[in-house]
């Protein structure tokens, strides 16, 4: 769902138990209108996290976090491939004695060994609608992570360059 009103968020968020004033209620509301990020800023335990919680459970969307911490860098956030599974395939390919290079390395650089990170779980299309993304502490983390960040959010694309191919999502909803 998607509320139709400012009071309507107000309304589901308070189902959740979720105390929401009316300025709040108006940026998520335009948020969630607008398809843009919502940056929280605020005392401990006034709800910046919560409230992600709140929006996801009221919106029956998937919650996805990133949460920061300093030295976090775009392949923790983003995506890894898993180079231990990459290295039994190499080695079985060897003993089978059946290693054609080219196949080998397009099957290796492929999603059976692709790790999904926070970021790009949350720009694949879901059929539920886009989750929540909750990118939680973000003043934890450094400069050069928040200048990728602000790349990554702008324009809601990353590009995976083994794959040949960009990630193109769905707008997640904000957070
Ligand atoms: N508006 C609210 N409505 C209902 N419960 C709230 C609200 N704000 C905070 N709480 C309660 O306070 C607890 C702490 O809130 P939350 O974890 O969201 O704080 P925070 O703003 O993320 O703090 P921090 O900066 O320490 O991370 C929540 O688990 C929730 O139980
Ligand atoms: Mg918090």
């Amino acid at each position: 769902m998607r509320p139709a009103s400012i009071d309507q968020v107000q309304e589901v968020l308070g189902a959740q138990g979720y105390v929401c004033g009316r300025a709040l209620a108006t940026v998520v509301f335009l948020g969630l209108r607008l398809g843009r990020p919502l940056f929280l800023e605020g005392e401990a335990g006034t709800g910046k996290t919560e409230i992600a919680k709140a929006l996801a459970a009221a919106l029956g969307r998937r919650l996805i976090r990133l949460q920061c911490y300093e030295g976090l860098d775009a392949s923790s956030a983003v995506y890894e491939w898993n180079f231990a599974a990459q290295m039994m395939a190499i080695r079985t390919a060897e003993a089978e004695g059946s290693a054609d290079k080219d196949v080998l390395r397009a099957e290796l650089f492929g999603p059976d060994y692709l790790i999904e990170r926070p970021l790009l779980q949350a720009m694949r299309p879901d059929p539920a609608g886009p989750p929540v993304l909750l990118i939680d502490e973000l003043d934890r983390t450094d400069e050069p992570f928040e200048a990728f960040l602000l790349e990554a959010l702008s324009d809601f694309q990353v590009t995976i360059p083994e794959l040949g191919r960009s990630a193109r999502p769905s707008r997640p909803s904000s957070s």
